[in-house]
């Protein structure tokens, strides 16, 4: 299940990385860089806080499993599409747009909070280094006394 999730974490992040790439892409091409905040934050919160999600959720598993983390990846991944797609509406003259972009903001900053809180306070335990004994247990004072 969190294996699950941090592929889809990892893909949705490569999505992302491809649509911003294209409106940077864009953006040159045209001369026109109106859109850059978006450009910029499709890369940031896309692409890479998507992929530390999936690098992070990869090395503790724990960090997307359970209730909060299927809300924290609900209020992330409505949140940002909707505050970019509000952004694009304000940079081009739709004042209405704001306090979408506003109420996006706080799920996404809600969701930040929720996953430094499954990082920091409650999941996320350190894998195990090996110890000696159990990587070289045929090799081990232990297991040579035996012998
Ligand atoms: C082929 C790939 C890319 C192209 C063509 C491109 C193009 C651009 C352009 C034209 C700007 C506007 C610059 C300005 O108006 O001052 C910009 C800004 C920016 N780009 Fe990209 N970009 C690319 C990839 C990326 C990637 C991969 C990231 C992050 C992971 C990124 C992050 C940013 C940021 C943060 C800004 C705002 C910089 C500032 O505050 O001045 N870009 N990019
Ligand atoms: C809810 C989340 C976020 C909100 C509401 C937000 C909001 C903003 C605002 C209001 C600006 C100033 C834009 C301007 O002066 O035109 C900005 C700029 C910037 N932010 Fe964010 N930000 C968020 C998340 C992030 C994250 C996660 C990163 C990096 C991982 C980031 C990196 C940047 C950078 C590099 C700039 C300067 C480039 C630009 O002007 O677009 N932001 N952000």
């Amino acid at each position: 299940m969190s294996h699950n999730r941090s592929i889809t974490w990892l893909r949705l992040g490569v999505l992302y990385f491809a649509f911003a790439v294209g409106v940077g892409i864009a953006m040159g091409a045209y001369g026109n860089h109106l859109l850059m905040p978006v450009h910029a934050h499709l890369n940031l919160l896309g692409w890479v806080s998507m992929a530390l999600f999936a690098l992070i959720g990869h090395l503790y598993p724990a960090v997307h499993q359970g209730p909060l983390a299927t809300v924290q990846f609900w209020t992330y991944n409505i949140g940002v599409p909707v505050m970019l797609t509000a952004l694009v509406l304000r940079l081009n003259g739709v004042a209405a747009a704001e306090p979408v972009i506003g109420f996006a903001s706080v799920a996404i900053g809600v969701s930040v909070a929720l996953f430094g809180w499954l990082v920091v306070l409650t999941r996320a335990r350190p894998m195990r280094a090996p110890s000696s004994a159990t990587m070289h247990a045929d090799i081990a004072p232990s297991a040579l006394a035996a012998r």
